[in-house]
């Protein structure tokens, strides 16, 4: 049943909530920054020639991701409740508005099913590492294509990452997802500023990373790279499906939204600077080429690691693992958030049942040779999950959150939530009221090619 209040306390609810105010911005920052920081934001920037593509992209992380960002804390600490149970609580209990909801507990099996995968790949490359690289670059880089391609190890290693995200979220709120983002996060953190003091001082790369990343030249900017910067945006703030509306549920009434959803942002965005300085400085140091694609963490840097050592890769794999199992929890949060306030079901019986279901979904993406046709050709599960899901539900979830908040949740109540003063609320009122829907719209239309001006090659 909805919202139940447990009869020996007023204060505290039975659903759970942070036992301090860092307990919320370092899960919710530890669910911002994953994958996406450390392995996606490298390599598209390096594919859409640095500086310009940053700039753009931090651009959105303001006008488009922080608003939404608050938007979902909003909702979620006002209704105190899993993202259906939100929406059914701020409007009536047979809402439409409850389908967004839906959308984002949909997306959070989804996504979580395949993000396993590719983090799965992260802890095997922090054995491969310890291990050592070593043979020709093609051999090294043959290294990746044989884990994707062996059925064995990708689910092997999908197994270990799933087991893990079980294991911290069955400890709830505070004991499982509040003290392993307390651990993992400043971890993540000291590691990050050893290897990009690495990349700095250590390498001659420093310097041309850092002309790469933050001197734009804007003769290189395309209107794809914009968009891919605006979607990025979304994916990297762990936005539109419902998670900073869950982790926002468990937030104490006395925090300030605004100021910890800036915090929150300004993390994530620092982290991926960092890592993009951190790799690209290895990248310069020994001539590579910027625009590796996809491969970029898992070919291109375990050849330079053959160079640097152990020293330098087993910390590099271990940084990305913690990332992508402290944004794995937060995902798997939201599908078991639902089951606990909704379904009335234990917090142990839903994270098993759950966390088992997204396992053995995600078994499709982990064994690659099972492939569907997907616009046109056959493609693997896992990259048609990656962009029906990035491409379409998430911005699909953000445009609806958005539009619920500018329109139909109660002016009184998203002023009481805000917390900070009055021009910065009106601010943010015209930006979520006109700024955010075109902004997400746009990501929309570019997902579907539906956009006039962009050449989709028909
Ligand atoms: N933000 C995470 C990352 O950057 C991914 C994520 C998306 C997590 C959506 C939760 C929800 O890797």
């Amino acid at each position: 049943m909805a919202n139940e209040i447990s009869s020996n306390s007023e204060t505290v609810p039975s659903r759970g909530q942070w036992a301090s105010h860092l307990g919320f911005i370092l899960a919710a920052a530890g669910s911002a920054i994953g994958l996406g920081n450390i392995w996606k934001f490298p390599y598209i920037t390096g594919e859409y020639g640095g500086g310009a593509f940053v700039l753009v992209y931090l651009i959105c992380v303001v006008i488009v991701g922080l608003p939404l960002m608050i938007a979902e804390i909003m909702i979620g600490r006002r209704a105190q409740q899993n993202p259906v149970g939100a929406f059914q609580e701020l409007h009536h209990k047979n809402s439409p508005w409850q389908l967004t909801g839906w959308l984002g507990v949909a997306s959070g099996f989804l996504i979580l099913s395949f993000y396993s995968v590719v983090a799965g790949w992260a802890i095997a490359y922090i054995f491969k590492s310890i291990v050592g690289f070593s043979g020709s670059p093609e051999q090294i880089q043959n290294q990746f294509t044989e884990l994707v391609v062996s059925p064995f190890d990708s689910v092997l290693w999908h197994s270990v990452f799933m087991m893990l995200c079980i294991a911290i979220v069955i400890g709830g709120v505070q004991r499982g997802i509040e003290r392993w983002s307390k651990i993992l996060m400043p971890a993540l953190f000291v590691i990050l500023i050893g290897l990009m003091f690495y990349g700095l001082f250590f390498t001659h790369g420093g310097s041309q990373a850092l002309e790469f990343l933050f001197k734009p030249d804007f003769s290189k900017l395309s209107a794809e790279a914009a968009l891919s910067a605006l979607g990025h945006a979304f994916f990297t703030l762990s936005l539109g499906m419902g998670a900073m509306i869950t982790y926002g549920s468990y937030m104490k009434k006395s925090d300030n939204i605004f100021k910890n959803a800036v915090m929150v942002s300004f993390l994530d965005t620092l982290i991926a600077l960092m890592a993009g300085t951190a790799i690209f400085s290895l990248v310069f140091h020994y001539g590579m080429e910027p625009g590796q694609s996809v491969g970029l963490i898992f070919k291109t840097l375990p050849v330079l690691f053959k160079e640097t050592g152990p020293g330098i890769s087993v910390p590099f794999f271990i940084l990305l693992s913690f990332a992508a199992l402290t944004s794995g929890i937060s995902l798997l949060e939201v599908v078991v958030s639902y089951f606990i306030d909704i379904r009335g079901w234990s917090r142990a019986k839903a994270t098993f049942l759950l966390g088992g279901a997204i396992y053995l979904f995600g078994l499709l993406s982990a064994i690659s040779s099972i492939t569907l046709p997907f616009r046109g050709k056959d493609q693997g599960i896992f990259d048609i999950l990656d962009f029906v899901t990035t491409n379409y539900m998430l911005p699909v979830g953000g445009l609806l959150t958005c539009l619920f908040t500018a329109w139909v949740f109660k002016r009184k109540a998203k002023i009481d939530e805000f917390g900070s003063g009055d021009t910065l609320y009106r601010v943010f009122d015209i930006i979520i009221k006109v700024v955010t829907p075109i902004a997400v719209i746009i990501v929309l239309l570019h997902g579907l090619e539906l956009l006039p001006f962009m050449d989709y090659g028909k």
